[in-house]
């Protein structure tokens, strides 16, 4: 798939959990609803993913950083956004406003500019748990962002199961949830 500008432009952004090794389903599914799509990655996340396969796949590099000042973008603006495989350190971290990556500053001027923000969690029932968690995730929603936990997203497991959830992890959710209204 070559990286088409004509076509909306999605970037799927990943943590560091063990659902970002299946990020590129996600990009797939995004792909085949005519979304030209790039990958961004936490600084963590990249231990987790297959950066080859992805730029492959979407025909974007992986960035992970950001770029050095005076330096093009090499990424184009996004239309939406998705966070797949979303720690609950990135989820707090953004719901504080804190941009010390690239993936957080995105997000953070993506809340800003109103743009369609889904976020999909990958957090044990100990991390959901933690007040801190609930809190930003209450806030994140009160921003208007699409925080997919719960019935009807992503239903944590206990602690040391998340191999379990892999499979039916809920990529196609969080695509759905920054789908405008079919034309
Ligand atoms: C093997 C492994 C699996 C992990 N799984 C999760 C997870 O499912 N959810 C989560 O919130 N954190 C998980 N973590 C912890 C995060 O990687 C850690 O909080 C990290 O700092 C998150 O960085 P990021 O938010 O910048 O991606 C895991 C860590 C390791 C080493």
């Amino acid at each position: 798939m070559n990286a088409s500008q004509s076509r909306r432009v999605l970037c799927v952004v990943t943590c560091a959990t063990l659902a970002a090794r299946d990020v590129g389903k996600l990009v797939g599914l995004a792909q085949d609803a005519d979304w030209s799509v790039c990958v961004v990655a936490t600084p963590m996340a990249t231990r987790f993913i297959d950066e080859t396969a992805l730029e492959a796949q979407t025909g974007f590099p992986v960035r992970s950083d950001y770029k050095q000042p005076g330096t093009p973008d090499v990424l184009p603006p996004p239309d939406a956004i998705i966070v797949g495989g979303a720690s609950a350190n990135t989820i707090n971290k953004l719901s504080a406003g804190v941009s010390d990556n690239l993936a957080l500053g995105l997000l953070n001027e993506a809340i800003g500019l109103g743009l369609p923000l889904a976020i999909l969690p990958f957090v044990n029932t100990a991390l959901a748990a933690h007040p801190a968690f609930e809190r930003s995730v209450r806030q994140l929603r009160d921003a208007g962002v699409t925080v997919l936990l719960g019935e009807g997203g992503f239903v944590p497991n206990p602690p040391n199961q998340g191999e379990r959830n892999l499979p039916n992890y809920p990529w196609g959710k969080a695509l759905r949830a920054v789908e405008g209204p079919p034309d």
